[in-house]
Formats: structure tokens, C-alpha cells, sequence
């Protein structure tokens, strides 16, 4: 075992607050764990994480470590979503990598096992590990059970599309009220393949938690059962010297954008992949990873993007299965956190349910699912197309119909301002307009869709857009943002906006002599306390949004 990083700080004032703490004189020598519990008692996505820690201690305990458990901020949409003044989700995620810096960076823990779950967490804690380097696995915790009505299974997807379809006169599967008493049954993350289980997908594909764990049912006894084990495992990982830099390679995040289109995941991925890289100084342009992946092909339609629920993903065979389908389009020599590579990962391995996850040669849809545009209007923007069956224009060209927040939008389309070939622009929801990425441009597709105007308009925010994937051509997370002098921010109603997705092209025509006329909006939303702090040193897109990379 190489020494202990632990014990190389072993002063006199650290050892008395060890062994005041309950240490005992051969835990001293023993390797630290730290247990990153990102969790509160405020949302019901890490509900049932202060149940796992314990469990995980005891098996680090068993397994000849000392657990230590640290607690970080614990972002979730269901209690700091998008509002009047920004959003700390997204500005959630680096508070975590730093939180877990300032606590296990300083007390020199020799390793750490990191509970994931809500959106923002499983980014925070790669970025985390990457950035600190010290062997570390992370715990997949698994998303909610769903309920049912009638016999129908209902979940809180049902309920988001529900309660905003229902101001713009659609009809809901079940009424609201009744789908809220119904909908989220148990602790866990959303079900569906949102941004919380696209995120927990690329943790396996990358090789940062053990094979076979994503998704998974949250307190379910595999859960439980995968958390011992991953206990287990960063103590040998410790002994190994196993880091996550050896791990986070560029064939890592080759693997993790292959899975991400092959089940049209969430475009989060993209912000939350390149933040990783930056943090890991590995050189990898997760855009340019995208261009290169754009053949793979939709393999699994899980919700939102076709009926597959996520316990039949589960059954399935969930990440494992897809990374078995992408064996021979991905990098299998990647090392993961069982050191060993991907294929020894894989070898052997049969997919339970290989009607949900299809043959790559037998698609569900043909690919980019999501691709990456540029043009005059963006030097890159994010276009979701999931599966691609012909009933969504990927051609298009029509006037701007330009809103300065969703507010406005919404009004606009429940006024029936908004017309048939328009391209309904939504700006200043981005990393500095939001700030964090506020406004709700999600809850426009939803808006336009009930509005019977999905498939004849167009819509395209610096916002973002999560999982979402309903029927029209949505482009979203629009760099460089209305806030920061972007085009988006200085094109005016009436003037046109093209479209190709062919073309992997977004073009504005305004000359760019006349564009660089027009002022921006600049920052409309007012951002003080920490959302200030974040709209004044958040970086660009291009980094994945990150607020320090380790170069500045
Ligand atoms: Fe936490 Fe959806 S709000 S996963």
C-alpha cells in the first residue's frame, strides 16, 4: 500500500482530535474514508441517504477503514428551482465540489465514496473527485417509486406536464390534485430519464461507480446491497491507489456521451461532462466529443422520449446493458473503478431485457438524438431531437418572436401572440442572464405543445431544457448567451432565424455589422448574496459553466 496521505499530516493536535472523535490507537493507521452525504431533510430525491451512510460506514468499518461522514449543500428542483431571481440548482453543483474540497482536501482523507442522487449531485461529486484526485466511487441512489391510479402508473413527470398543460387547456392523464397524492410513492430521484438518471447512466459509463448499479430503485435491498459493496470496494482502492484521474480519461468520456444519445438523455450531461473535464484537466472538448459520437443511434426510449419506464430499464439491464450494445463503437479499454477495464467489465455479460435496449443495429431511432449546432446565431447551441421518426421539422427558417423571460412567453402563448412558423425566442435564462440558468424555458414546451403549437414553431432559449423531449425542434442552452453580449441578445422580433439540423447550423440573418449595432438586454433579473457572486465569476458555456477551473 503506498503511504497514507492521512498519516503523513499525522501531527500531535490531529491525532488529539482523532482520538477525542473516538478513534482508537489502530484506526490511526487505518486509510480515512470520507462518506460525501450530499443530502437534507428538504427534498424527497436524498430522502433516504442518511439511512445509506450508515450502512456504508459500517461496511467501510469492516472493511479496515475509518468512515468519516461529511455533509454538503444538497440542491433539488423541488425546493430551489427556477424563480424570480435565478436558480440555485445549477449554481448548487459547485458549491458541492467545493464543499467536499474544503472538507476532504483539508482534513487529508486518503479516499472518498460519494452518496449521489438529485440532478446536481452526481456532477458536483465527479467534479469533486477529479479536481482533489484521491481514489473515489460514488453510490448511485437511485430514483423514486412512481404510483399508480386505476391501475395506470402516474409519476412526477405526469405531474409537471400535467399542472402546466392544464393552463393552456390539455387535458391532464388524471386530475392534478389526484396525480400529487399519487405520483412519488418512496425516496429517490425522478423517475424517467431526466437529468438525475442521465447523470447517474454516465457516472457507469464512466467508470466512477461499480457495473450493474445504474439505475437503480432507491432503499431497495439491491441498493442497499450495491452501497456495501461500493464501501467495500474504496477501501481497496485506497490500497490500489485507483484515482479518478486515471479513470476520467478521454475514453471515459467517450463512452459517456455514446450512452447519453443512445438513450437521449438528458443535455445537462453535456454542461455537467465538460465541467468534469475541466476539472480533471484532461484536455477533452466534450462539444466536439459530440459531433464525433453523433452516429449512435437511440437504442432505449425511456420517459420522456418513448414509454420505457425506468424499472423496465432497470430490468433491462439499465447502463451496463447499453455500454454491452456500444461495445464496439466505444473505448472498452477504459479503466474503471474495479480496475479493470470496461471490457473485462462487460465480458460475459448477458442483457436481460434486449427488447428495451435494442441491437445498435436494430435502433429505436436513428441518431444524433441530440446534436450540437453553430452558426451566426451560436457558437454552439443544443438541438434534442430524440427519436427521429419524421414528425418533427428539422428544417427550419421563420421570424423571431423575441420574450425577455418565460413570464412574458407563457402570456404570449396563452394570448395567442404566438403564431404558426414563428420561432419563439427565450432569452436571459442563462448561466449570468438566469443567473444559474433561472426562467423556466422547460415549462414553454410544455405551453407550446398544449397550445397546439409544438410542431409549427420553433423554440430556442440560452436556457435550459433537462430531459425533456416533446414533439417539436427545441434548441436550447444557446452560448454565447443574451447576457453576455450573444446574439441572442441582440436580434429584435421579425428578424429570421434558420434551422438545420442537417446542417448542424443555426444562422440569424442580420448582418453582423448591423448585429454588433444593437445592444443587448444585458442582466434583467436582479441577483444578490450568492447568485450574484455566481453571475459575476461563472465561466462560460464552453467550460460547462464551472466558476473556478483549476487554471484560473
Ligand atoms: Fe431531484 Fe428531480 S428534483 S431528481
Amino acid at each position: 500500500m503506498t503511504k497514507l496521505r492521512s498519516l503523513a499530516a499525522n501531527t500531535p493536535s490531529r491525532r488529539a482530535n482523532w482520538r477525542a472523535l473516538g478513534l482508537s490507537k489502530e484506526d490511526m493507521d487505518k486509510p480515512k474514508i470520507a462518506v460525501v452525504n450530499s443530502s437534507s431533510e428538504l427534498a424527497i430525491c436524498y430522502a433516504h441517504l442518511d439511512g445509506i451512510a450508515q450502512q456504508v460506514k459500517e461496511e467501510i468499518r469492516a472493511a479496515g477503514g475509518v468512515p468519516f461522514e461529511v455533509r454538503t449543500v444538497a440542491p433539488s428542483d423541488f425546493i430551489t428551482g427556477a424563480n424570480k431571481t435565478g436558480s440555485y440548482i445549477l449554481a448548487g453543483r459547485d458549491i458541492i465540489a467545493n464543499d467536499i474540497e474544503v472538507q476532504v482536501e483539508a482534513a487529508l482523507l486518503d479516499g472518498m465514496i460519494c452518496l449521489t442522487s438529485c440532478d446536481k449531485t452526481p456532477p458536483g461529486h465527479l467534479m469533486a473527485a477529479a479536481r482533489l484526485n484521491i481514489p473515489t466511487i460514488l453510490v448511485i441512489g437511485g430514483y423514486q417509486q412512481a404510483g399508480e391510479i386505476d391501475g395506470e402508473p402516474v409519476d412526477v413527470e405526469d405531474l409537471w406536464s400535467g399542472q402546466i398543460g392544464e393552463r393552456f387547456g390539455a387535458k391532464p392523464k388524471f386530475p392534478v390534485a389526484q396525480m400529487a397524492e399519487n405520483a412519488i410513492m418512496g425516496p429517490g430521484v425522478c423517475a424517467g430519464m431526466a437529468t438525475a438518471n442521465t447523470m447517474h447512466s454516465v457516472v457507469e459509463a464512466l467508470g466512477m461507480c461499480l457495473p450493474g448499479h445504474a439505475p437503480v430503485r432507491a432503499n431497495s435491498p439491491k441498493m442497499q446491497a450495491n452501497a456495501r459493496a461500493a464501501a467495500r470496494r474504496i477501501v481497496e482502492m485506497v490500497a490500489e491507489d485507483l484515482k479518478p484521474r486515471d479513470i476520467l480519461t478521454p475514453g471515459a468520456f467517450r463512452n459517456a456521451v455514446a450512452t447519453v444519445l443512445a438513450v437521449s438523455g438528458s443535455i445537462n450531461a453535456i454542461k455537467h461532462l465538460q465541467a468534469t473535464a475541466i476539472e480533471a484537466e484532461n484536455g477533452v472538448d466534450v462539444f466536439a466529443l459530440w459531433d464525433e459520437m453523433s452516429d449512435v443511434p437511440v437504442i432505449s426510449a425511456v420517459r420522456p422520449t418513448g414509454e420505457v419506464r425506468i424499472e423496465q430499464f432497470e430490468d433491462a439491464g439499465g447502463a451496463r446493458a447499453v455500454l454491452k450494445r456500444l461495445e464496439g463503437r466505444i473505448d472498452t479499454g477504459a479503466l474503471t473503478c474495479t480496475g479493470k477495464m470496461l471490457a473485462d467489465n462487460l465480458d460475459g455479460y448477458v442483457i436481460p431485457g434486449p427488447d428495451v435496449i435494442h441491437a445498435m443495429d436494430d435502433p429505436v431511432g436513428l441518431g444524433p438524438s441530440i446534436a450540437i449546432l453553430r452558426g451566426s446565431f451560436a457558437e454552439t447551441a443544443v438541438v434534442r431531437l430524440g427519436i427521429r421518426d419524421g414528425s418533427r421539422p428539422e428544417e427550419f427558417s421563420g421570424p423571431a418572436r423575441v420574450f425577455e423571460s418565460s413570464a412574458e412567453c407563457m402570456q404570449a402563448i396563452e394570448d395567442k401572440v404566438v403564431q404558426p412558423g414563428d420561432v419563439v425566442v427565450a432569452r436571459n435564462q442563462g448561466l449570468k442572464g438566469g443567473p444559474a440558468m433561472g426562467g423556466s424555458a422547460s415549462a414553454i414546451l410544455f405551453a407550446l405543445d398544449a397550445a397546439g403549437l409544438a410542431k409549427t414553431t420553433a423554440f430556442v432559449t440560452d436556457g435550459q431544457l433537462s430531459g425533456l423531449c416533446l414533439k417539436g425542434l427545441t434548441v436550447a442552452e444557446v452560448h454565447p448567451e443574451a447576457a453576455t453580449g450573444g446574439p441572442i441578445g441582440k436580434i429584435r422580433d421579425g428578424d429570421t432565424i434558420t434551422i438545420s439540423v442537417e446542417n448542424r447550423s443555426i444562422d440569424v440573418e442580420v448582418p453582423a455589422a448591423e448585429l454588433a449595432t444593437r445592444n443587448g438586454p444585458g442582466w434583467k433579473t436582479p441577483a444578490s448574496g450568492y447568485l450574484g457572486t455566481f453571475r459575476k465569476d461563472v465561466r462560460d458555456m464552453s467550460t460547462g459553466g464551472v466558476l473556478l477551473p483549476p487554471s484560473c
